[in-house]
């Protein structure tokens, strides 16, 4: 049954390809009222996968302006919007223009300009607004998108951004080398622990080891859900001090520490149930990721759980943001790559992790959740 429904699924892309290969097909779609739609819609897509770094870069200069904070207690006239940015009457109504096409800015009334509905959730979002900040390297690093692609690694805006990625010495890396990555991860953690803590239940569990855990932004919003738990940051030593503010600061120190040191050759803090894993394994090439895994498994007690969760590569299901945005960020930073869940469990197979679950969460931002058990 499966082979039946591959060969008639190879079929029908054969004859599909051939079809939107063929310019006289558009010739004649375009007179056919219902494939006009279809074409139609498929012409438009390939537009704007075109045009896609044009959007990016619009998108990137209404942030940086901060057009959309002027605009968060209701609209302004255009003239008044346009005399407030840093550019000529004419390039600024470009900027505005484009905004708007691209549902960031909205017109209300014939000369007012209010925020569109992208542009609302930006404003709500201030860790996809760092994001759209720091995008900046990458669009850099992808001036020369072959040299990414065949690892040329150093030197890359990314590389060094990341700083643990391409160092032979990641313990030794000092505060300056960690600040504004560290802070770019905590803005944007909030968005990824609510679709973690939506998808797994940590109340179950005494003790969280949140493994890269960053300034503790993951760890904090775990504990505000779960009462009873405790938790442990593990990070560079940089980091984990950086997190230790932050627990304090959030009412949290009787209940949370934090630890530093490297992960791949260290010893992990003892005592934990319950393991996590958060945008971390990606960013490790196969080696230093296995034997991060055998470290986990190691550090778990018998019934002990590893949670593991970062937007993997899911092929075949039309997945853009694993496969090419990560495929690709990663190539720049230099060291990692997304995996898909099957390699994931593979890998914890081999780690000695027993039983492995795959769910996907949902959210702004896809992630999968990988969840092996110790036995
Ligand atoms: C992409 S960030 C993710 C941070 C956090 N889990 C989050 O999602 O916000 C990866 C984290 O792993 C830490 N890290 C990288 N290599 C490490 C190593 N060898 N030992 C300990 N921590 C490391 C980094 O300092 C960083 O905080």
């Amino acid at each position: 049954m499966r082979d039946a429904w591959r060969a008639w699924r190879d079929r029908w892309a054969r004859w599909r390809d051939a079809t939107l290969s063929n310019p006289s097909f558009h010739a004649w779609a375009a007179q056919a009222p219902i494939v006009r739609l279809f074409a139609r819609r498929e012409a438009r897509a390939m537009f704007d996968l075109c045009a896609g770094f044009v959007y990016s870069q619009v998108l990137g200069v209404i942030v940086r302006l901060d057009v959309l904070e002027q605009l968060r207690h209701g609209p302004v006239p255009m003239t008044r919007l346009r005399a407030s940015l840093p550019l000529p009457p004419e390039g600024a109504q470009v900027l505005l223009d484009a905004a708007i096409a691209l549902r960031l800015l909205e017109l209300r009334g014939r000369d007012a300009i209010g925020l569109g509905p992208r542009g609302a959730v930006l404003l709500a979002n201030p860790g996809l607004r760092a994001m759209v900040l720091h995008h900046e390297m990458f669009y850099a690093d992808l001036q020369d998108p072959l040299a990414v692609l065949r690892g040329e690694r150093h030197g890359t805006r990314l590389g060094q951004y990341w700083a643990y990625a391409q160092s032979a010495t990641p313990g030794a890396l000092d505060e300056d080398a960690v600040a504004r990555y560290s802070a770019l991860m905590s803005v944007s953690q909030d968005m990824v622990s609510q679709a973690v803590i939506h998808a797994y239940d940590f109340t179950r569990h005494r003790r969280l080891l949140d493994i890269g855990g960053g300034e503790g932004r993951f760890v904090i919003n775990v504990l505000d859900s779960a009462p009873a738990l405790e938790g442990v940051v593990f990070d560079l030593p940089a980091v984990a001090a950086r997190a230790l503010a932050r627990l304090e600061a959030a009412g949290h120190a009787a209940r949370a520490d934090s630890v530093g040191g490297n992960f791949v050759t260290d010893a992990l803090p003892a005592g934990a149930d319950v393991v996590t894993l958060v945008r971390v394994l990606h960013d490790h090439d196969d080696e230093p990721a296995r034997r991060l895994l055998r470290n986990i498994r190691a550090a778990l007690p018998d019934g002990g759980r590893l949670v593991i969760a970062e937007p993997m590569i899911e092929r075949g299901r039309g997945d853009v943001v694993g496969a090419a945005y990560f495929g690709m960020y990663l190539k720049a930073m230099g060291s990692g790559r997304p995996r898909t869940p099957e390699e994931v469990r593979r890998m914890l197979g081999e780690a000695g992790f027993a039983q492995v679950d795959v769910r996907p969460t949902s959210g702004p931002l896809p992630l999968t959740l990988v969840i092996a058990s110790v036995n």
